[in-house]
């Protein structure tokens, strides 16, 4: 039986990466579910991370879904490994569950000449060292900063992206990143909610940094995904539909939502509690 793919965040954020899913690879059926009573994950332990996490994965399978994108770092970065390692293997062999940091990581190092890139993120994501841990990997000497930006979230969700208090945040992180790290020459936006506040970060980055978001890189990765498994991609149904599910009120989700997907939406509200 085909089906939707699901699409997973901890509340809004994630539909910047749906966005760009979707303008790659429209024909595809979506569900994406807003974890918002519980965001941000941002601050979480690892392990309510997981385990927020992890309920929402097996709410997208009872869905009948055969593949879910954590579209959100905290999730991926906290909580992905140990699903496809000790749960997905109890749960169906037929099951994937991908996340947004892996295509990142395989591919930031080809855009740095000076062998030094910056990683702005959540706290959570910056304490689970998952990028240089990941980014090590593809590119064994590529110099990582990290900078942990937790006000950056906050002002997305109560739409100050574009005020002067945003401006004195973005230049505070940007200041301590490039204390840290003079020679960057890449900065990557490891937080759904970042791109957001791209003009912002753009004009307060020094010049010839290059700022990259990762919408796109997750689209690409996907549709390639896709192509090298046909036993995956032959289980996603194909009637170009989406459907968007929160955990909170669906009016506080819709308006929301229009600002990071860019289109309006009407979500359906859906209790964890009751499934
Ligand atoms: N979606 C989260 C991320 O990409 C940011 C919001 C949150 O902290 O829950 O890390």
């Amino acid at each position: 039986m085909q089906s939707p793919i699901g699409v997973f965040d901890s509340g809004y954020g994630g539909l910047t990466v749906l966005k760009e899913i979707v303008n790659k690879l429209p024909q595809y059926d979506y569900i994406y579910l807003g974890d918002n009573a519980r965001s941000p994950y941002g601050n979480r332990s690892f392990d309510t991370v997981y385990h927020y996490t992890l309920e929402c994965v097996q709410w997208f399978f009872q869905q009948g879904c055969s593949l879910v994108i954590l579209a959100c770092n905290t999730a991926s970065a906290k909580a992905l490994r140990t699903i496809q390692q000790n749960d997905l293997p109890g749960i169906g062999t037929d099951k994937r569950v991908l996340g947004v940091i892996r295509p990142t990581t395989e591919i930031i190092g080809n855009f740095s000449e000076s062998g030094s890139v910056g990683i702005l993120a959540t706290n959570g994501t910056v304490a689970s060292q998952s990028y240089p841990v990941e980014i090590d990997k593809f590119f064994p000497g590529l110099k990582v900063y990290q900078e942990a930006c937790p006000m950056w979230v906050p002002l997305v969700e109560n739409n100050e992206y574009d005020s002067h208090g945003a401006d004195y945040f973005v230049k505070k992180n940007l200041h301590s990143l490039f204390d840290k790290g003079e020679n960057i020459d890449v900065v990557l936006l490891a937080c759904t909610h970042y791109p957001l506040l791209k003009e912002k970060i753009e004009e307060h980055l020094p010049v010839g940094v290059k700022l990259l978001s990762q919408g796109e890189i997750v689209a690409d990765s996907l549709s390639e995904y896709l192509r090298r498994h046909p036993e995956i991609e032959s289980q996603c149904s194909k009637n170009g539909r989406k459907v968007f599910y929160t955990t909170d009120a669906t009016e506080d989700f819709d308006n929301h939502a229009t600002t990071f997907f860019g289109e309006a939406v009407q979500s359906i509200h859906l209790d964890l509690d009751s499934q």
